[in-house]
């Protein structure tokens, strides 16, 4: 999997329109509004679910009962259904047809399935684009989108708006009661801007709300530079690049806010609806930056996302992130709304993740927080730009080899479910993970080595394996349980976020902070006081010159001893109770002999400000030693390097999940003794795992 999301060859544009397959067969009418049938309540769906993209809008009912049964063979508790299906559900403006939806549910019912609803708004249909064409998305380059593939809508008309949030009314009034929809699901992985005209004067009305006055944006902005000076508001361009850095992130501020309210409106929509017990979410996508996820979170009940490894490459580590990071958006357990059967199709080389790494992603999913897990997708559609894309079953409907496998990994989960239940990851380390600051490096990377996910990562890896859990969370979200907290490129930092650092600092907090913290203020302005900004008087030192590097360059201290490479800052203490860690060696003549790493105790507190991309292990050497400091300790000391250990706790329960990702069978020593619940048994103190195996016990809560 590619480290940076900048890289990530995400999504390449599909050909055709959305895939209407059978409309005739399925098109079999439905009452027009609200409630549909009164239905007995379902069962509660139990608290582990294994799950599958299902379509039957593209496939004649008589077979339904055959998908379903083949799922309810593999322990598939979970369909999500209808994301794309707005040509189905509204085949001309005003006439709906949910009927078929229903009967779909209710099958799905009668073997055990539960069913999400996915708001069809990624896929207008094409009476919609061509009465409307006004609603379509218009490219950075002026270029109207035409009707076709998907994602072809501007996301801030507001005509485009009132068709999803008619659309998204009319399936809530008609499935918001119905027992077993138990969920929500707002478009798919929404991502693109627009650059519409209208979209451009939205911006301006949303910088007016910010600024108030032309004046204390073009002071924000520094506006002088480059004769960038401006007498009105709608006098600002609207672009994603090339711009001054001010405008540059306050356009993807704009975007957030603008993707926000179009998720509030159909929240709203739906919540009006539906019952409370059918949560709201959306899938993102891998590292997605397009976007605050925060800020689209606020409006969802949980947080979902769609982990794929295009390349077959499954390395534990950076998966293990990124599920830390959607757990983050609402500091709860989450749902892992896609993942691939074996392979996908939108990668240079869809190369198939091993049976086994589909079982270990699953289970890490799960020991990571996620309370879903489903495959995309069920069978191909015959047509449509996605055949090539992994399937549990073929186009003859019969299961193909990742059946197997999903169906063995459904027979696990069954039989650990109910432990997990009232379950969620408790970690003493967070990250924080800034878009703001993400952002404002991407415009202006300096290296083009130095990719913040990249270097996110190169920290989390070392902290993870320690820890054995790590919150990744935002700079503003409560820091009071965590022994240690480590932002590795707070590049913006306001005052109040400083404040936060602070007290919790003075609270007896452990602070780390990476290379390129505090040189920005909140309008992408440099702070004056140099890095890392409002944080300097507390650190007691700041940045003298951060430099890119073309080689490693030697550094050594306390900690131990290796290189830096990519980006080296040299530190100034100031206050004399800051102390050295570590020091350049010989090098480039800017860095020999420099500060690489200071600290300052802060009553029962500290703060560190980490200058350099520190080699792996030197890495782990540092942030091992500031760990330990800090009273952090493994849940399960002593684990091979390839052992992954997740403890999930709540309900008064704990449970382990042990994965081995390596290819030799290891050993491990529990603290206690626990149950094993896949392969039963009485509870024991050492556990054996063969190569790629996983085991889940239920361990005593003290
Ligand atoms: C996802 C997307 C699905 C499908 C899948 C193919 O990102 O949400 O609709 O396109 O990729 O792998």
């Amino acid at each position: 999997m590619p480290l940076n999301s900048e890289s990530h060859p995400r999504r390449r544009a599909r050909g055709c329109a959305a895939p209407t397959a059978l409309l005739g067969i399925v098109l079999l009418g439905g009452s027009l509004f609200g409630g549909g049938p009164a239905q007995a309540a379902a069962a509660a769906p139990p608290p582990l679910l294994l799950g599958t993209a299902w379509y039957p809008e593209q496939w004649p009912e008589s077979r339904w009962p055959k998908d379903l049964a083949l799922m309810q063979a593999a322990h598939i508790r979970v369909v999500r259904v209808g994301e794309f299906a707005w040509s189905t559900f509204e085949p001309r403006q005003g006439v709906y047809r949910f009927g078929w939806l229903e009967r779909a549910i209710a099958e799905a019912a009668r073997h055990h399935i539960f069913v999400v609803i996915g708001t069809p708004t990624a896929a207008p249909p094409a009476w919609l684009t061509s009465r409307y064409p006004q609603t379509l998305r218009v490219h950075a380059d002026g270029r109207r989108a035409q009707h076709g593939n998907r994602q072809q809508f501007s996301f801030s008309s507001p005509l485009y708006r009132k068709l999803c949030r008619d659309i998204a009314a009319r399936l809530a009034q008609h499935f918001g009661h119905n027992p077993d929809v138990i969920g929500w699901q707002i478009d798919n992985e929404m991502g693109p801007p627009s650059f519409d005209a209208g979209t451009r004067r939205r911006f301006h009305a949303w910088l007016r709300r910010k600024y108030h006055t032309i004046a204390a944006l073009n002071r924000h902005w520094t506006t002088a530079y480059w004769s960038e000076t401006y007498d009105h508001f709608r006098q600002v361009p609207l672009r994603a690049q090339g711009e001054n850095p001010g405008l540059l992130l306050d356009f993807k501020r704009f975007v957030s806010a603008t993707w926000a309210s179009y998720v509030e409106n159909q929240v709203r929509a739906i919540r009006r609806a539906a019952a409370p017990r059918q949560f709201i979410t959306t899938n993102t996508t891998h590292w997605g930056d397009q976007f605050d996820q925060y800020a689209i979170s606020r409006e969802l009940t949980l947080a979902a996302w769609d982990d794929y490894v295009p390349d077959g490459h499954f390395h534990w580590l950076e998966n293990a992130v990124q599920d830390d990071l959607v757990r983050g958006y609402k500091r709860r357990d989450f749902w892992v709304m896609e993942t691939q059967p074996a392979f996908v199709d939108w990668a240079p080389v869809n190369a198939a993740l091993p049976p086994y790494r589909m079982r270990e992603l699953a289970w890490q999913d799960v020991g990571h927080g996620a309370n879903a897990v489903l495959y995309w997708q069920w069978r191909s559609a015959l047509n449509g730009q996605e055949q090539y894309d992994g399937t549990l079953v073929g186009p003859d409907g019969e299961p193909v080899p990742a059946y197997r496998v999903v169906q063995a990994i459904g027979a696990q989960f069954a039989l650990a479910g109910a432990a997990l239940a009232g379950t969620t990851p408790r970690s003493r380390v967070a990250m924080l993970q800034s878009y703001a600051s993400r952002w404002a490096i991407d415009f202006q990377r300096q290296t083009v080595r130095f990719g913040v996910v990249h270097e996110f990562t190169a920290f989390y890896q070392p902290l993870e394996r320690f820890a054995q859990s790590v919150d990744v969370i935002s700079p503003r979200a409560p820091l009071g349980r965590y022994r240690l907290v480590v932002a590795p490129a707070l590049n913006v930092l306001s005052r109040a976020e400083a404040r936060h650092l602070a007290a919790y600092v003075r609270a007896g907090g452990h602070l780390v902070l990476g290379p390129r913290t505090g040189m920005k203020d909140p309008y992408d302005a440099l702070w004056p006081g140099r890095q890392p900004g409002p944080l300097v008087p507390l650190l007691g030192g700041h940045v003298g010159q951060y430099y890119s590097l073309l080689k490693p360059v030697p550094l050594a201290g306390r900690l131990g001893s290796g290189q830096a490479s990519v980006w080296a800052e040299t530190l100034v203490p100031q206050a004399p109770d800051t102390r050295v860690l570590m020091r350049y060696g010989k090098s480039n003549g800017w860095l020999d002999g420099k500060p690489a790493i200071i600290t300052r105790r802060v009553g029962k507190g500290s703060i560190t400000y980490i200058g350099a991309w520190l080699d792996p292990p030197l890495m782990s050497a540092v942030l091992d030693d500031l760990a330990r400091a800090a009273n952090v300790h493994p849940f399960i000391p002593g684990v091979a390097r390839n052992v992954e250990v997740c403890e999930r706790l709540g309900n008064g329960k704990r449970v382990w999940i042990l994965i081995n990702h390596g290819r030799k069978r290891h050993s491990v020593r529990l603290p206690a003794p626990a149950s094993p619940l896949l392969t039963g048994g009485p509870a024991r103190r050492t556990v054996k795992l063969a190569p790629h195996e996983v085991s889940v016990l239920l361990a005593p809560l003290t």
